[in-house]
């Protein structure tokens, strides 16, 4: 199959979809791939590079687009300026397009697609699952966004971040706070405690709490309870009285801190505004803010998306292209989430739109000419709020729910059957095998009790707990194998046989993903 890679034509946007590197990812997947002439220049990934790796190069813009199966985007689909053509206009009939799409705001560009019976994966909707940590491309961007955001925030800081003592004289740390703990606010957090500054942060999600503190900074909390935990682990939109104690507290803290970094955002809705004019003009000379969310309307009430202005002696940072202003390094990892996604499609030998893949289904927006956007509500996630009740906001965001009917009386036969057959095995079973057969049903229920109660987001530091009971399992095999008492039963050496060979699976690929998890927490 044939994958195209068109220059970007976003005003400003630096990235590219696929880097040199990539490319010879792709083409050992066994795709063909043709990229657009100068597409990687303002990234530094020039022509030669890609021809290098195994690209074809046109300077044929309507071809890419027309001849290629799957193209790979960056931005939205937008009006190509030399070619006066929409880009959704030249997808290729039935062809797939994968990109950022933004689908609530992007109704037209849906509706260009599904003319054209173009199916396309959303990278801003894959769905925030422990699986799909590969294709996260949203938080691979707010990470290094996060940064940058710091790293803007020094450059037009007149003052230094770490304390100094100088022969002239002692210098204090900066005060740096931080709206937001989510992926960008942690990554803030991190450059400017590496930079030297005192840290605090606030988020309304007060789990986030122990995560600030890891990092070396303060966790501002208020004496207000409102549970700030929405759908999928995403915030929710918080109570007006809520947001007033909030902004009293930032009030305060802009008297005395010298950096703001705001990240506050609730997916799907505007920036709340909790930075107001009064509090900007509160903060000493030469402070600086930056606003994260300067897209969505900004947390500041004198942010201006795209531009830095001066109000008072503060300075005001609003880019809305902080990843793309680390382009190398975006485009790879953007460019690296792009081929995990082509991976779980199945590579140029299996690619298929499979339907049952839930990183495939929550990305869908457009397929066969329909709009599949919002994907089919997923199971209710129940989660239990301080008061124990369960959340107004548990269910994951779209689509109307089915309503359900369960009918009682199948399980009650089922239990009826199940206690008549237990009566049953007492009368006849020997008074040994019932012993057993006890502690090992209490395991079933007791096992089942806590698998089941575990969060989904946590099933994989569960495997490797699960490692411990498997080494108990083959223990036991193992003794199975070696005969009880000296005695060999052909039926007990071949349950041993199949108990040590599932536990060792299930050790081998915990210790594997016990190791994946570690490698994510070590520098
Ligand atoms: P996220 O959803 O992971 O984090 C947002 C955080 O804000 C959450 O932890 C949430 O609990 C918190 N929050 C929501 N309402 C709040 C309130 N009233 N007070 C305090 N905290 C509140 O999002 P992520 O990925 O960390 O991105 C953060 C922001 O950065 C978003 O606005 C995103 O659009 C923006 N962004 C901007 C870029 C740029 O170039 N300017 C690039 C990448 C992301």
């Amino acid at each position: 199959m044939r994958i195209g890679i068109p220059k970007e034509i976003h005003a400003g946007e630096r990235r590219v979809s696929s880097t040199p590197k990539t490319v010879q990812k792709l083409i050992d997947m066994g795709f063909e791939v043709v990229v657009e002439e100068g597409a990687g220049v303002a990234a530094e990934h020039y022509d030669e590079m890609y021809a290098q790796a195994g690209a074809t190069l046109t300077d044929d813009v309507k071809s890419l687009w027309g001849e290629s199966d799957i193209v790979l985007k960056v931005h939205s689909p937008q009006v190509h300026p030399g070619l006066g053509i929409h880009e959704a206009d030249m997808i290729k009939e039935g062809g797939c397009l994968i990109g950022f799409i933004w689908p609530a705001q992007n109704q037209e560009i849906l509706d260009k697609l599904n003319t054209r019976k173009a199916s396309a994966l959303a990278m801003d909707c894959v769905p925030r699952i422990t699986r799909a940590q590969k294709v996260d491309a949203l938080s691979a961007m707010a990470n290094a966004a996060g940064y940058r955001a710091v790293i803007e925030a020094v450059n037009v800081y007149p003052r230094f971040l770490t304390g100094q003592s100088t022969a002239a004289g002692a210098i204090k740390p900066a005060k740096v706070l931080v709206i937001g703990a989510g992926v960008a606010g942690l990554a803030a957090i991190g450059a400017a405690r590496a930079l030297g500054a005192i840290v605090r942060a606030f988020d309304t999600r007060l789990e986030v709490g122990d995560q600030v503190r890891s990092m070396g900074a303060e966790f501002l909390e208020l004496d207000f309870k409102e549970e700030g935990s929405g759908s999928g682990g995403y915030a929710k939109v918080m109570s007006d009285e809520f947001i007033e104690a909030e902004m009293k507290l930032f009030a305060q803290q802009a008297m005395e801190v010298d950096i703001i970094i705001t990240t506050a955002l609730i997916p799907g809705k505007p920036a709340p505004r909790l930075i107001s004019a009064g509090m900007v003009e509160s903060m000493r000379e030469g402070s600086v803010i930056v606003d994260m969310a300067a897209q969505q309307g900004g947390n500041c009430a004198l942010t201006q998306a795209d531009k830095m202005i001066v109000h008072q002696g503060v300075r005001l940072v609003g880019y809305t292209d902080l990843a793309s202003r680390m382009a190398i390094q975006t485009s790879w990892l953007y460019a690296s989430t792009l081929v995990s996604m082509l991976d779980e499609m199945g590579g140029d030998e299996h690619f298929a739109i499979d339907l049952e893949n839930d990183i495939v289904r929550g990305a869908l927006v457009c397929h066969e000419g329909e709009t599949t956007w919002p994907p089919p509500q997923a199971q209710p996630v129940v989660v239990a709020t301080s008061q124990d009740e369960p959340s107004q906001e548990a269910t994951p965001a779209a689509g109307p729910a089915e309503p359900k009917k369960k009918s009682n009386l199948g399980s009650v036969v089922v239990m009826i059957i199940t206690a008549v057959a237990l009566l049953a095995l007492g009368r006849v079973a020997p008074s040994e095998f019932l012993s057993h057969f006890t502690v090992f049903v209490l395991a079933c229920f007791v096992g089942w009790q806590v698998v089941w109660n575990v969060t989904p987001a946590l099933h994989t530091p569960l495997m490797s707990v699960t490692n411990a009971i498997s080494g108990i399992i083959l223990i036991g095999g193992m003794l199975h194998l070696s005969g009880l008492e000296g005695q060999t039963d052909t039926l007990a050496v071949i349950l041993g046989a199949t108990a040590v060979f599932l536990a060792a699976i299930n050790i081998s690929g915990g210790f594997l993903v016990t190791r994946r998890m570690l490698q994510m927490f070590q520098k």
